[in-house]
This record gives structure tokens, sequence and C-alpha cells, in this order.
């Protein structure tokens, strides 16, 4: 066997190449589950693994599986993979980069002649982005079970379509949901690449992150029900604007992020949408989606009943009304001390100087861990920008 060589302008005109597989005009890269873009960087990405000779298979909620099936081992794969959609107006990099770099990995590998004990497989998971239904690592979350069939069914977008809907623009209708979770110890482990999407590695110039814990994610969405009428004819006492309550419950959430007692709570008021939005007349409703983190459960669990808590009260004090949808509140994930020690030893071999990290963003990985011994690497991303078209 030679060394393993990585074609680095070939992996990076890849990049490229899907990175013009956008909704969006180049350079901006936006591309939500199943959208006309989605579906052809699935296909992108299909036609480099079948070229390569790898196996492909597709679950019931669009997951997509590529494999390097070594036929006599009954040992369980080793898994990678990250996703390709992304959000609005994003860059290139995020997820991508664990999906094409792990096709030009195995490139790699097979023609160095490589002979591997166990399967390689990768899966290229459905919206990571929650973009189109709200909530992140649909397809991760899924195979590890943390969101069943029916609670998936239940998902909606913003213009009210369900899931069923975009399944069968991907061509899914036909296969079960109820098939997608898989067991504990399907594979043997699972490694997500990802850039950082942070400033750490860049700023200490360390080319390599190992990733030992990822945050807790959660998200809300509050709907705030107050009383329209004409800007001109309704007078500042009698209003029941739902846009203002709607403002200070977005303050709240960044006071409760500010007051949490951790500097690792990070809130985030991303989606704000009024109703009718129109100059002249007073907000009868606003839409507010938020996204409360930490890499503490206690004080990420401290911060969103402190937000829930202002909702109510602040919605009393205007008069409005209100509802309050848990979209997700989930654990960190807590990587696998063995991993973390091989991808350190493989460093140490290569020369690379690293760093055991904490992963802020969530990524696939939060979900595999649970069904598998997980970790990530991370390498540098300029200026520490991700969800960003630079
Ligand atoms: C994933 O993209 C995240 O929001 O952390
Ligand atoms: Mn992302
Ligand atoms: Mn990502």
């Amino acid at each position: 066997m030679n060394s393993p060589r990585v074609d680095e302008l070939h992996l990076q005109r890849q990049i490229d190449e899907l990175a013009a597989i956008s909704e969006a005009p180049p350079p901006v890269v936006t591309r939500i589950l199943f959208s006309e873009a989605d579906l052809q960087g699935r296909a992108f990405v299909k036609k480099i693994a079948t070229e390569l000779g790898l196996s492909w298979r597709q679950d019931a909620i669009g997951n997509m599986f590529a494999r390097w099936q070594v036929s006599d081992s009954k040992l369980p794969a080793v898994a990678t993979g990250s996703h390709i959609d992304a959000i609005p107006n994003a860059g290139r990099y995020d997820g991508v980069v664990g999906v094409l770099g792990a096709l030009e990995a195995m490139r790699a590998l097979k023609e160095s002649g490589f002979q591997p004990k166990r399967s390689i497989e990768l899966i290229i998971f459905t919206a990571e982005e929650p973009t189109r239904f709200g909530i992140g690592c649909l397809g991760s979350r899924m195979l590890g079970g943390a969101l069943s069939a029916r609670q998936a069914e239940q998902l909606r977008d913003q213009e009210g379509n369900s899931l069923a809907h975009w399944r069968s623009k991907g061509g899914l209708q036909q296969q079960d949901l109820a098939s997608v979770p898989l067991k504990k110890g399907h594979y043997a482990a699972f490694i997500e690449l990802h850039i950082e999407q942070g400033p750490l590695l860049e700023k200490e110039n360390i080319p390599i992150g190992v990733v030992e814990k990822i945050a807790a994610p959660s998200s809300l969405r509050v709907e705030v029900r107050g009383i329209g009428g004409h800007a001109g004819a309704v007078l500042m006492p009698d209003r029941h604007d739902a846009l203002l309550a709607g403002a200070e419950i977005a303050l709240a959430v960044e006071h409760a992020a500010l007051t949490s007692g951790s500097p690792d709570t990070v809130a985030t008021t991303g989606v704000f949408r009024i109703e009718p939005g129109a100059v002249n007349s007073v907000p009868c409703r606003a839409r507010l989606e938020i996204d409360l983190r930490d890499t503490q459960l206690s004080t990420r669990d401290g911060a969103l009943k402190k937000i829930e808590d202002s909702v109510r009260e602040i919605c009393a004090h205007r008069d409005v009304g209100f509802r309050i949808e848990h979209v997700n509140v989930d654990a960190p994930a807590i990587c696998d001390p063995q991993l973390i020690d091989l991808v350190s030893r493989a460093c140490a071999e290569l020369g690379l100087p690293m760093k055991k990290m904490i992963s802020r963003a969530y990524h696939d990985s939060l979900f595999m861990a649970q069904i598998c011994p997980t970790t990530m690497i991370f390498i540098p991303c300029r200026g520490g920008v991700s969800h960003r078209r630079e």
C-alpha cells in the first residue's frame, strides 16, 4: 500500500461545483431541504460516490448512505458524514467539507491500495439545518431515535406543507418513516469532519480540532396574538400591538442569556415575522423563533425557564395572547474518549498540532452519539465565519 494522497485541487473544485448548485445566485449558497437545488446537490454527490464504486441507499427521511463494502467482514462499519443542505445566504463549506472530504478520503484510500477491515459508510444527513421545518438535524435526529415517525409526520413548514408533501418531492413517499432509526451499535464509530464555525483554530494557528463535547441546543416558537387596526384611528391607550410585545420578548431572550450565570449561554431571536406587515396597520400577530444553547444543561434550562416566564409577564402586561411551542430541547453530547485519543494520536503521527474543543454549533454528531461512539474533527474557517456567505 502507498501512502494515501488527498488531491486538494480536485476536492476544492468539487466544493466549488457544489456551491454553484444554489437557490440564490453565487457566491451565496442556499439549499433548503428538497428544493430543486437540494435535489440537484444530492444527485451531484451520488454521482461522485457511484463513480468511486460505493453502494448507495436512501432511507425514508432522505438520509443517503454511500458504502465501501468489505464483503467478508461481519464487523459493524465505521461511519463518517455531514450535510449538504445550507441555510439561506450561507457559505460553501458548512457540512459540505464532511461530505466531499469523506469521498475524497475514500478515493485516496482506494487509490493507495488500502484494504479496510470494516466497511466504511458515508452518511449525508437530511436537513441538518432547521430552515424547512424549524427543527435541526432532522435526518440524524430520526436515525438516533430522538424524533419518532409520528412526531415527524406532524411537522409543517411556514406555508403549512407537511413533511409528506416534501418527502414526495424527494421521491420518498413509498418508504416507511418508521424504518429510519438505527439500533445502538449499528456502527462501530462515527467521526464527522466539519469547519470549526468559530475563530479559535485560525487565531491559534492550529490546523485540527478534536471535539470533546457538543453544546445543548434548544429552540422555541412564540406566537403573539394582539389586536390589529388602523394606524391612524386606534389611539395609543387602546392598542394591543403584537410587535411591541414581541420586541420586548426578544430583549428578554437576550437578557436571559446575559444573566444565566454562564458565559456559554447564547440566545438568538433569529426569526421575527409580523402580520399584516403594512405601515398603516397595527401589527396583530408576531411569530418569533428563538434559539438557545449552552454547554451546560442546568444554565440552559434556567435561561429557558426565564424566557418562558418573561413571555407570560410581557403578554399579560400588554394584554395580548400567546402560545409557546418547544421545537426541540436537546441534551449535550459527550464524545467518545477512545475516538478522541485515536484522532489525537493520528495528529501526532502526522505532526499536526491539534486542540481539544467544544462544539458550540450543533451537528448530526449530536444524535449519532446516541447510537455509537462519536467525535468530530474541526478544521479552521476564515475569521471563524459561518452561516454567512463569506
Ligand atoms: C447548525 O447549523 C447550528 O445552527 O448549530
Ligand atoms: Mn450550519
Ligand atoms: Mn453544519
